[in-house]
């Protein structure tokens, strides 16, 4: 892995790819983290990247994911000495575009208070809010229904991020309910929504 290469922003939107980092978190919709990127991947001009919180780790093989994959030891590892690259900060700089999917009741929480324990959690906090953030929420409707869940989300929409929301079904536990991350081709569909936004990518 080499963050400094990879992560590199410096070449003008026109000449480079559009950069799309995916944060996954422990929802099980995280299961469907092979099958969004490669929808992704589908789309011309674009580079993916994911970023994982432990716990998502749970719910997908990495060798699925065909695009390189971060998580909180590699941002410990890269860092050794004062001249070595920050990857929650190269990570912000190379990114165009977020979107975590699925996002889960406990990182919509740290998120929404500003808390910043893992390398997915640091570089929402250090996210540069004049580029789009769309996030996916997706939690037992148990706990969508909460009060609290309506003001972190709430929460994030001030802060300038786009919700894609929850759609009900029959969620994995076997309740049935509003709860369930949107469907991959809709949030493909906003993914595309938001290049068209930005029309001087590259398209090949
Ligand atoms: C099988 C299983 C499924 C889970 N699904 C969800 C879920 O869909 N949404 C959610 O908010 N939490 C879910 N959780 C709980 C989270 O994994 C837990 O809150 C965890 O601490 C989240 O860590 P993270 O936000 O760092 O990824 C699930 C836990 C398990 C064991």
């Amino acid at each position: 892995m080499e963050p400094q290469a990879s992560c590199s922003a410096a070449a003008p939107l026109t000449e480079r790819k559009f950069h799309v980092l995916v944060g996954v978190t422990g929802s099980v919709a995280a299961l469907k983290l092979p099958l969004l990127v490669s929808r992704l991947l589908e789309i011309p001009g674009l580079e993916v990247a994911v970023v994982t919180t432990e716990r998502a780790k749970h719910f997908y093989s990495p060798q699925d994911v065909p695009v390189t994959l971060y998580s909180d030891a590699d941002e410990w590892e890269i860092w050794k000495h004062r001249s070595d690259p920050v990857l929650h900060i190269d990570l912000r700089r190379w990114a165009d575009f977020m979107l975590v999917a699925p996002l889960d009741a406990n990182t919509l929480g740290k998120v929404a208070s500003g808390i910043c324990d893992n390398l997915l959690t640091c570089v929402i906090r250090a996210w540069d809010r004049s580029k789009p953030l769309f996030f996916c929420p997706a939690m037992n409707t148990a706990m969508w229904e909460h009060p609290i869940t309506a003001q972190q989300v709430d929460q994030l929409k001030a802060f300038g991020y786009v919700e894609i929301p929850c759609v009900a079904k029959k969620l994995v536990c076997g309740d049935q309910g509003l709860g369930a991350m949107a469907e991959v081709g809709t949030i493909v569909d906003k993914v595309k929504e938001v290049l068209s936004q930005h029309g001087g990518f590259q398209q090949n």
